[in-house]
């Protein structure tokens, strides 16, 4: 984080509770933790082993054992909610803990869903409908597909460092991929100022790419030749099958069809009004994290 962004958070703030950061382990999460911490916030990491997180106190959670949850909730103020990835229904767990958790006290509340959710939608899209009628202060945070897929534990990155591969059903559509750590700018923003954003925000980065524009930069930033490899559908979805549940791995590639179709050509404005300062685009994500000898 730059000084600039840390004391923009700080200036925005007095003083306030601890914040509960749930995933505080993974992509965005430890990245929230870490720009709140630096910002002087305190903050709880939850995991479900209670992983310890820089500057933070860790803490046990698992949305599915709400014996975890009281001790997680004390002394909390304030939530940045990751949904449980990969089911199909979280509302039926995340929505009972966030009326708990406003039962206790915490006030405000900021969801991570995604660009391709909207309010009312599949999924997490129940839990960003029913969040303004449990707290008065909130914010969906909406990204597009992150960077990090291309350079961290997610399949294309795996399969990028394995055969030189990116496999998708998104043909030649474009998307607004947005960095993990702006996303974890805005959640810290969200989370902080004074005043809540009480909105939906959907995340891009500066520009649309195509999954050929990708592997063009991945290719020069590495200097290893990779290649996008454009899949019917069904092929994706069959081969997906073979890692996760069928449902989950029809959900996936029906997203990647929805590319092809249009569904994520767009970039907005979004980071850059929240932070104050544009967003990162994919070379330079690709340089600081893939750049050999970096
Ligand atoms: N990847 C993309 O392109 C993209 C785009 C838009 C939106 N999204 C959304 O981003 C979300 C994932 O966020 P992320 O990538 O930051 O997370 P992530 O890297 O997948 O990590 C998941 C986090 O959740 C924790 N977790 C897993 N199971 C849990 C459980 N049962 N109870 C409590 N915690 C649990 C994990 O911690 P432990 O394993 O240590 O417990 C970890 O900290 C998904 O909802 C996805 O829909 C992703």
């Amino acid at each position: 984080m730059t000084t600039a962004d840390t004391s923009a958070v700080t200036r925005a703030t007095p003083a306030i509770g601890s914040t509960l950061v749930i995933g505080a382990t993974g992509t965005t999460g430890s990245r929230t933790v870490a720009r709140l911490t630096a910002a002087g916030h305190a903050v709880k990491a939850a995991s479900r082993k209670g992983t310890p997180v820089a500057g933070a106190e860790p803490v046990r959670f698992d949305w599915y054992d709400p014996g975890t949850h009281a001790a997680a909730l004390d002394g909390v103020d304030r939530v940045h909610v990751i949904p449980p990835v990969g089911d199909p229904d979280p509302a039926a767990v995340v929505l009972p803990f966030l009326r708990r958790a406003r039962a206790v006290g915490v006030r405000r509340a900021v969801l991570l869903s995604a660009s391709s959710i909207p309010k009312g939608g599949p999924a997490v899209g129940q839990v960003h409908q029913a969040l303004p009628g449990i707290f008065d202060e909130w914010a969906v945070l909406r990204p597009s597909w992150f960077m990090q897929n291309f350079t961290g534990g997610h399949l294309h990155a795996r399969s990028i460092r394995a055969d030189g591969v990116i496999r998708t059903a998104a043909g030649t559509g474009r998307v607004g991929f947005v960095d993990a750590d702006d996303i974890a700018a805005v959640a810290a923003h969200a989370l902080t100022d004074v005043q809540a954003a009480n909105t939906d925000l959907v995340l891009t980065g500066p520009e649309a790419l195509s999954h050929d524009d990708i592997a063009a930069i991945v290719t020069e930033v590495t200097g290893r030749p990779v290649v996008h490899r454009p899949l019917p559908y069904e092929e994706l979805r069959d081969r997906l099958a073979a890692l996760m549940p069928e449902e989950f791995a029809e959900m996936l590639a029906g997203m990647d069809r929805a590319i092809a179709e249009g569904a994520e050509d767009r970039v907005t404005d979004s980071v850059r009004r929240v932070t104050g300062r544009p967003a990162r685009g994919f070379r330079a994500v690709a340089e600081r994290e893939l750049r050999p000898g970096r």
